[in-house]
């Protein structure tokens, strides 16, 4: 597995792996790698013949008084998990190599971000999108893998593609879960062991929303108001946001259609959780 630190080196790279006929699959990560990490590289490598992956803590979608400072970092660990999964190439740069000082272009996707997260984050996707744009130049990927975890991010970087017309093929792959239901995420090491058990409240209100959807029950408000009875019976828990909305535009519904996208933001103790599922007609 090789490591690559400066943007020349990875592009050079990537260019000679294209030259050779190789196809690239990408992973972009802020590094702290999970189970849902290597479950996005395994899928990137059935999909291509080289895996690259980036472990780049990004400053521009963190917010003032977020959590970049203590985002959780283990870059022998995640060395050890990507060589073990197979990563051909770790993209692992500064962040003065990203952004060179004289740096002042952003990417902005315009409708997608005034939804569910980007309500409380304001610029958070553009950082997302900035990155990744420039994650994308640099590595040459033919197809690029992303957690339907992170929904609103996979519509935002699949929207991006689309209008900039960028030849990369944007794969999402299903949420994978700790065996209590918990959505993995690196942001789950912040939980206290007396907040872990309120944690559970996210997949609980799913079970709850598809239990109430396919009883029947289609009015949007009905739902979410006892998703959140559900959580804020638990303790430490704060509702950021609790959305049923249309899966492409994320516009919030009143009654629920065919299908519909459920998404949830709950703080428990300091740990901003999200997690969310599509409530489909005709599906368990
Ligand atoms: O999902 C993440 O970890 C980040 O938002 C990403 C896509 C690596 C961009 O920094």
């Amino acid at each position: 597995m090789e490591i690559i630190e400066t943007v020349q080196e990875m592009r050079q790279r990537s260019e000679a792996l294209r030259l050779d006929g190789q196809t690239i699959a990408f992973v972009p990560t802020m590094g702290f790698l999970h189970e849902g990490h290597l479950e996005l590289m395994r899928a990137g490598k059935k999909h291509a013949g080289k895996l690259i992956i980036s472990v780049f803590v990004n400053p521009t979608q963190f917010g003032p008084g977020e959590d970049l400072d203590q985002y959780p970092r283990d870059t022998e660990g995640d060395l050890e998990k990507a060589h073990n999964v197979g990563v051909d190439i770790v993209f692992m740069p500064s962040a003065a190599e990203m952004y060179p000082e004289e740096s002042e272009t952003r990417v902005r996707v315009e409708n997608l971000p005034r939804h569910l997260c980007g309500l409380s984050r304001p610029g958070h996707f553009d950082g997302v999108a900035t990155v990744v744009a420039k994650l994308f130049n640099i590595t040459k990927p033919h197809v690029a893998v992303f957690g339907q975890k992170d929904y609103q991010q996979l519509a935002v970087i699949s929207r991006m593609v689309m209008d900039l017309n960028m030849d990369i093929q944007i794969l999402g792959v299903p949420t994978v879960r700790e065996p209590d239901g918990l959505a993995m995420s690196s942001r789950n090491s912040y939980l206290r062991p007396e907040e872990r058990r309120s944690a559970l409240s996210l997949r609980k209100s799913i079970d709850l929303a598809g239990a109430l959807f396919r009883g029947g029950e289609k009015k949007a408000k009905a739902i979410k108001d006892e998703i959140q009875s559900l959580v804020l019976s638990h303790p430490f828990t704060e509702i950021d946001y609790i959305a049923l909305c249309d899966p492409v535009t994320l516009d919030d519904v009143e009654v629920l259609g065919h299908e519909n996208l459920l998404a949830l933001a709950v703080r428990v103790g300091k740990t901003r959780l999200i997690d969310n599922c599509l409530l489909r007609e005709g599906r368990d």
